[in-house]
């Protein structure tokens, strides 16, 4: 069946994307006001741009309300936050941060968390986040009634015990048991069912197709 997306309503493309895109790894962002005061909430409209400049990408909608939300204009304010990302055992306190409680409310704090102080900036980050980066805005891209905020990642952070070869880089990612939201208000995933493919043989492949054979697929190990 085909969706015919300029015909239809903002409400019902954003269902058909949510509902396959999946799954799609969550920014806990963590930002402040301009009195300092800590906030957190999650965003599944993110991911990674670019390597060289390191850069993320966080899209962040307005409130049913209209207004922004607290996560954009502390960004706006500060041009700076962090990302952490959400394991399994932080997935019911991201949560609690998705909360629509008034500005300058802690979220970080309300749901139980440890703010840890960042290295680079002034922002702190989530002790209980396997994976946190420190971010300084790179640029802001209005799109529509959403703004698109690339971050440029100046520092990471992984838990010591997820690390495996600090200087070959090597990390331990099913061990950060990271989770990823699926489709509609409450559906989530673990990434836990994992397999392998080789990298496919171009030699092979474009041989067979020229010898008129059918094309070699690698084996799932
Ligand atoms: C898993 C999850 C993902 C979310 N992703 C987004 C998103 O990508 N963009 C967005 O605008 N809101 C998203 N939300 C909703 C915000 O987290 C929510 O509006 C929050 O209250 C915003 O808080 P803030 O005003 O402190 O920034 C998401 C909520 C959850 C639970």
């Amino acid at each position: 069946m085909e969706f015919d997306f300029d015909a239809l309503p903002a409400r019902e493309r954003y269902k058909l994307m949510v509902s396959t895109v999946v799954p799609r790894p969550i920014a806990w962002v963590v930002t402040t006001d301009a009195e300092g005061r800590v906030n957190a909430a999650p965003y599944s409209f993110f991911g990674l741009l670019s390597d060289d400049p390191p850069i993320l990408s966080v899209g962040i909608a307005p409130r049913p309300d209209g207004e922004l939300k607290h996560t954009l204009l502390n960004i706006e304010t500060r041009r700076e936050f962090t990302v952490c990302l959400v394991s399994d055992a932080t997935a019911e306190a991201m949560n609690v941060t998705a909360a629509d409680v008034p500005a300058g409310v802690d979220e970080v704090a309300l749901a139980g968390l440890t703010p840890v102080p960042s290295t680079r900036i002034g922002v702190p980050r989530i002790a209980e986040s396997p994976v946190a980066m420190e971010c300084v805005v790179h640029d802001r891209l209005p799109l529509g009634r959403r703004v698109a905020v690339l971050g440029r990642i100046i520092a990471l952070h992984v838990h010591d015990d997820c690390v495996l070869d600090p200087q070959r880089r090597y990390i331990d990612t099913p061990k950060l048991d990271l989770v990823g939201r699926l489709h509609g208000e409450s559906a989530y995933a673990r990434i836990r069912d994992r397999f392998d493919l080789a990298r496919p043989d171009t030699a092979r492949i474009t041989e067979a197709a020229a010898a008129g054979r059918p094309v070699p697929r690698t084996e799932r190990f």
